[in-house]
């Protein structure tokens, strides 16, 4: 059963949280509750008390509720931290690391999932400042769950009001509904690389990212424990994925080996260099005559070291091909010993690297199956229920 960490904040939709508690228990969540000062001038601690069938805890430094579960024990009991509602002031402590109180403490303290329903006054949602203070916190990983837009307590009409109490229910249902991927723990490479020449240049490639994002989402959803090793891209940063940013190769490998053991599957959707300069030259280097050369080497592969472990993951290799796309994909599902290739041309006017299209010819040791061109979200089901597949076969 699930322990639900209950922050309310000050503010008139904290009265729809007594409603939001009861069914989340009625939902089998077990819930504790937080609340701030100005919280309980609207609703009293008693209810929630009365509701939830644990004491309240509105204190940072009280000594009797700190004996009953301090706060960093209250922090580490909790499976989901939700805040609702989170007042404009409450998201901005969060955002800057403010904890000059018990919910922003806790905060700060929380190793779990933290889920924020937002209310507040839509001129308050709309400030340049409070939608800065947003983009912060889901960059650090963090879930806003609405809010709505309808009539405010105000009088105004617009977005603000908080996601009704059997809506944000419904939402953690759905997320914890064991998906196929349940319990498994998957990494993912996703991105080029850059492999610098110099202090202002590199090479690099045209892939986007957006295959290897859309997997480490959809195997998100579907249960697993996702971390995702990515290179630079133009994509944010997704829900409960642990996202490791690194620049070139060398750096990918690394990460790659830091977080391998314990792995269930490998997808590498990375777009890896193949060769890096020999050296870094520490200063920009000059035109000179009219030719030039560079001095390349290989990089280390990095599927190909992972599936070489003596406990290897289930591991799953891309081809990007502009001709024998078959003949090429099948070298590398031998040569690279994957558990699995997921072929796809590249260079073409429809798909590929940086398109949100793609389509795919997966091949395994005695199989193969065909995916027609569809979106990037779409592929990354069908290509994690086949691995599911042969994980089980
Ligand atoms: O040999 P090729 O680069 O075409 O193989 C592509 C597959 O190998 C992709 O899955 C890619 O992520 C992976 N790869 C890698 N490390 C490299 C080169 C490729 O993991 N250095």
């Amino acid at each position: 059963m699930k322990h639900v960490l209950l922050g309310i904040s000050g503010g008139i939709a904290a009265y729809k949280s007594a409603e939001l508690v009861r069914l989340l228990m009625r939902h089998g969540y077990i819930v504790r509750v937080v609340m701030t000062q100005a919280a309980t001038q609207f609703i009293t601690p008693l209810t929630f008390q009365a509701l939830s069938g644990h004491p309240v805890h509105t204190r940072l430094l009280d000594e009797s509720q700190e004996n009953a579960m301090g706060h960093i024990n209250l922090a580490r009991w909790a499976d989901i931290f939700l805040i609702a509602p989170a007042s404009a002031n409450c998201i901005a402590k969060f955002s800057h690391g403010l904890a000059d109180d018990l919910l922003s403490t806790l905060y700060l303290a929380a190793e779990c999932p933290v889920y924020i329903a937002p209310a507040m006054n839509q001129a308050m949602w709309h400030k340049a400042v409070t939608q800065e203070n947003i983009k912060r916190l889901t960059q650090h990983g963090i879930m806003f769950i609405g809010p709505e837009a309808g009539s405010q307590a105000c009088g105004e009409t617009g977005l603000g009001r908080m996601t009704e109490p059997e809506a944000i229910v419904q939402y953690f249902t759905a997320l914890h509904a064991a998906g196929i991927l349940q319990g498994k723990k998957i990494l993912i490479t996703a991105g080029p690389t850059r492999e610098a020449l110099d202090p202002v240049r590199y090479i690099s490639n045209r892939s986007s990212g957006k295959m290897g994002y859309a997997l480490a989402e959809q195997a998100q959803l579907l249960g697993a424990e996702v971390t995702l090793i990515s290179g630079p891209v133009q994509l944010p940063a997704i829900n409960n994925v642990k996202i490791h940013l690194v620049e070139s190769a060398a750096d990918m490998h690394a990460a790659v080996m830091r977080h391998i053991a314990e792995q269930d599957v490998m997808i590498a959707a990375a777009a890896v260099a193949d060769y890096t300069p020999d050296s870094v030259q520490p200063e920009k280097i000059k035109k000179q005559g009219e030719q030039t050369e560079l001095n390349l080497q290989r990089t280390q592969d990095i599927v190909a070291n992972v599936a070489s472990l003596s406990n290897k993951p289930f591991t799953v290799g891309f081809a990007a091909e502009t001709q024998n796309l078959e003949h090429y994909a099948l070298d590398k599902l031998q040569r690279k010993n994957l558990d699995m290739i997921a072929a796809n041309w590249v260079g073409q006017s429809q798909g590929g690297f940086d398109s949100d299209l793609n389509a795919l010819h997966v091949y395994w040791h005695n199989g193969e199956k065909a995916f027609k061109m569809t979106d990037k979200t779409q592929l990354a089901k069908q290509l994690l229920t086949l691995i599911v597949e042969r994980l089980n076969a």
